[in-house]
């Protein structure tokens, strides 16, 4: 195997385009994660290469694996779907997997399944790791089970990134409901997930490493500042992505969160086992929210979470002193040791050792 040479792989969309305000705006995509991936790479000594998977690469798949097979290297996996379809996120690392590249990140299971919001609370349910009443709806109800209460929030059952999330996510009443579920079916052709809303603080918890070093990193909090009446406080897509919205300028992160040591614990230890239940490895995210009556609940996990030098994951490193190229050293640091490759690092490069 090319020890010095990493691979970083990524799905190139053509970069998303919002109408905001009467004005399309490019999103940043994942490519701009990818230079900085490559960067720190290089600033620890590696010899990198930056392959795109485009869309107008869909008749072309072999190309694409040529490039990534063509030596023996290491992958940076930062693929988030292929060809404009989150669904196929998994199927890029099943092809790793096929061609026996060594690669960061989740594998193929893992990655499908936490795409399937539904599927993956029904596993932590089943581990006992609290998250919110749901259910999955194929079309508009006409009456709902007596568990799920209003408020209630609609999304659909297999997108991230906040996809479909806006302010008419948040329901009040079965009209609205109906309304939502019918919208959701129609525009993204898949079902919809309908939670109870959770109305309290939100948290990110990143984790990091493997077995033995796994392990959670600060909590963040997501502070929804002087939020507009009768907007929900939650992280919808604009919140999320639109720097010129002002809704992303009211989403504030902070960290470390300002939490009492006894929720930081509990916030860490539910977060370490919804990764270990969902088989992530190397890295991931786990979202959370605590309720006004104090019980946390785990909205999602996150096993390819975004991992730019401005993302939460960095931010969270860097408040335990790992900063952005460590911490990418830590990824391909627990990915070489998952494939026995011991000294990997120590040999290689000049850097900081992994946590
Ligand atoms: N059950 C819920 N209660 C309260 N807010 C929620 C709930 N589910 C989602 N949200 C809000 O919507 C955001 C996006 O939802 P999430 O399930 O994390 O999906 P995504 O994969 O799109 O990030 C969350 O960060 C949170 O602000
Ligand atoms: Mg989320």
């Amino acid at each position: 195997m090319s020890l010095r040479k990493i691979k970083v792989i990524y799905n190139d969309d053509g970069g998303d385009k919002y109408l905001f305000d009467g004005k399309e705006i490019k999103l940043d995509s994942v490519s701009g994660t990818a230079g900085d991936v490559a960067r720190a790479l290089s600033s620890n000594g590696f010899s990198t290469d930056l392959i795109a998977l485009k869309t107008a690469d869909s008749g072309r798949l072999g190309d694409f694996i040529k490039k990534v097979t063509a030596d023996d290297a290491m992958v940076f996996n930062l693929c988030e779907g292929a060809f404009g379809k989150s669904a196929f996120e998994m199927h890029i690392a099943a092809l790793l997997e096929l061609y026996g590249v060594k690669y960061t990140g989740s594998g193929p299971l893992t990655l499908g399944l936490s795409l399937n919001k539904g599927l993956t609370k029904d596993i932590l349910s089943s581990r006992d790791i609290p998250t919110p009443e749901y259910c999955v709806m194929n079309e508009p109800p006409s009456r709902l089970k007596r568990s799920l209460k209003f408020p209630l929030i609609v999304k659909p059952l297999k997108e991230d990134a906040s996809i479909g999330i806006d302010s008419g996510a948040v329901v009040k009443t079965m009209k609205e409901l109906k309304k939502r579920v019918e919208y959701i079916i129609t525009k993204f052709v898949q079902p919809a997930i309908v939670e109870e809303f959770v109305e309290g603080r939100e948290f990110n918890i990143a984790v990091i490493g493997n077995g033995n070093s796994m392990r959670a990193l600060p909590p963040s909090e997501i502070e929804f500042v002087d939020f507009p009446d009768g907007i929900p406080k939650i992280c919808c897509y604009e919140a999320k992505w639109v720097t010129e919205s002002p809704l992303y300028k009211k989403t504030v992160p902070s960290c470390p969160a300002n939490i009492p040591e006894g929720l930081k614990d509990e916030l860490q230890a539910v977060a370490l086992s919804a990764y270990e239940t969902m088989g992530c490895r190397d890295y991931a995210r786990v979202d959370m929210r605590v309720g006004e009556d104090g019980n946390l609940k785990v909205l999602e996990v996150n096993p390819n979470p975004d991992i730019s030098s401005d993302a939460g994951l960095a931010r969270a490193a860097r408040a335990v002193g790992l900063d952005y190229a460590a911490l990418i050293l830590n990824i391909v640091g627990n990915a070489a040791e998952r494939y026995g490759l011991s000294g990997f690092i120590a040999k290689e490069t000049s850097c900081a050792q992994p946590l």
